[in-house]
């Protein structure tokens, strides 16, 4: 009886953690369909394209909502409007775990 109030613990602890942090593989996938183009490798920033690597997973999740929203928070932000638009709350929780990750290595 014991063993499976833990393997219940367990599985609660998984699934719950599962929600609140996304999966750095699923955002590689995804930040490569086009992100990539902008953001350089790994989100290392490419000329006027802001390095988006090895920032914090709440502030790109905010972020990536806020221009979902429509909202603007910089001069180019219409072009990443039009970016965020089609992502889903699990795509961003996704790419915000990769980009966290620092793909593009220390600066
Ligand atoms: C067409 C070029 C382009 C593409 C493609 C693009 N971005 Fe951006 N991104 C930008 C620009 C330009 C900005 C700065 C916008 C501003 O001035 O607010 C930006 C800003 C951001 C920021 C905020 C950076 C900061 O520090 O404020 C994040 C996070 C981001 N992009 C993530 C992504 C992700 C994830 C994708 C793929 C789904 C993506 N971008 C695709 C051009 C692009």
């Amino acid at each position: 009886m014991k063993h499976i109030y833990i393997a219940l613990f367990l599985s609660f602890f998984f699934v719950s953690n599962k929600a609140i942090s996304g999966d750095p593989e699923a955002g590689k996938a995804r930040y490569a369909q086009n992100c990539g183009n902008c953001h350089g490798p790994g989100g290392m920033g490419l000329a006027s394209y802001p390095r988006i690597s090895g920032k914090e997973v709440p502030y790109l999740t905010e972020r990536l909502k806020t221009y979902r929203a429509g909202t603007k928070v910089g001069p180019n932000s219409d072009l990443m409007i039009m970016m965020a638009k089609p992502l889903t709350d699990l795509e961003i929780e996704n790419l915000a775990a990769y980009l966290a990750s620092d793909p593009a290595g220390k600066k």
